[in-house]
């Protein structure tokens, strides 16, 4: 049994993807969430930003005494794999747990992967699903425009902003037939109302945060390091510019009202090195 906290970061929103299944499978947990704000989006950053960016972040949460970090970031597991080799907790990113998920739903072997473009362009989802399963045929299409539509609130289902976007960037994968949607990006799941109607009920959508919070689950339990049950479950929020925005949509994804757990921390006090 373990009693620290869940550690989990992203660039800003996205990785409350991975915190809302967090809240339904795993009740007891407390959870360290850091939302890196002022340097959103990581997505179109060269490899060395984003592994700076990401080993700050790191850092930040190992300050908290973290019993595991979850990487709740395509971008980051996509492009610095290697970092949980470099700190003494586990962790884990979210491609291998999603791409395993894809592979056991795909029916006609056709999976198509949406995510930042340093995602798309370091092929991370292909070669996972291709080391699970050489027959699957994985088609790739980046999406720069979601993360800041989602991070400025543009994410409603009947706002024909989003819709228009999403629309442009899916009509390639629906014309490859695929049956699976890999969402590679955890900001994309707050889209999911958009995408899952673009691409029909026949394409089965995957979620990289909540298919990442599962994992993570089954790691703790197998390490037995889940919580004691009695604890009470308990937020708390941090990012690295204004509280405001992100307290509001945050407050709006997760259903509750965390306003009051959301603090401002410097996130260029932490070490940049392992
Ligand atoms: N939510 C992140 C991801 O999963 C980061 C997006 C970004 O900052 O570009 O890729």
């Amino acid at each position: 049994m373990d009693n620290r906290p869940i550690g989990i970061f992203d660039s800003g929103l996205g990785g409350l993807t991975a915190v809302r299944e967090i809240l339904q499978i795993m009740p007891h947990e407390q959870v360290v969430y850091f939302g890196d704000t002022g340097r959103v989006p990581y997505g179109t950053r060269s490899r060395e930003t984003i592994i700076k960016y990401a080993r700050q972040d790191i850092a930040f949460l190992l300050s908290k005494q973290v019993k595991i970090v979850i990487a709740a970031c395509g971008t980051v597991s996509s492009v610095a794999a290697g970092l949980g080799q470099e700190i003494p907790v586990l962790y884990t990113g979210v491609v291998e747990p999603t791409a395993l998920a894809a592979s056991l739903a795909t029916r006609n072997q056709r999976v198509g992967v949406i995510g930042t473009s340093a995602t798309i362009q370091s092929g991370s989802y292909r070669r996972a699903l291709n080391a699970l399963n050489l027959d699957i045929q994985v088609f790739e299409q980046d999406c720069p425009l979601f993360v800041p539509l989602v991070e400025h609130g543009f994410s409603r289902k009947d706002d024909p902003v989003p819709r228009l976007v999403a629309e442009r960037y899916l009509a390639p994968l629906k014309e490859h037939g695929i049956d699976t949607l890999i969402m590679g990006c955890t900001h994309y799941p707050i889209l999911r109302d958009i995408i899952a109607q673009i691409m029909g009920k026949d394409v089965t959508l995957i979620d990289s945060g909540r298919e990442t919070a599962s994992f993570a689950s089954e790691m703790l339990r197998s390490q037995n390091a889940l919580c004691d049950e009695t604890q009470t479950a308990a937020y708390s929020f941090f990012v690295s510019d204004r509280v405001e925005g992100f307290s509001k949509a945050a407050s709006v994804f997760l259903e509750q009202n965390i306003v009051q757990d959301v603090q401002y921390i410097n996130i260029d006090a932490f070490a940049k090195d392992p």
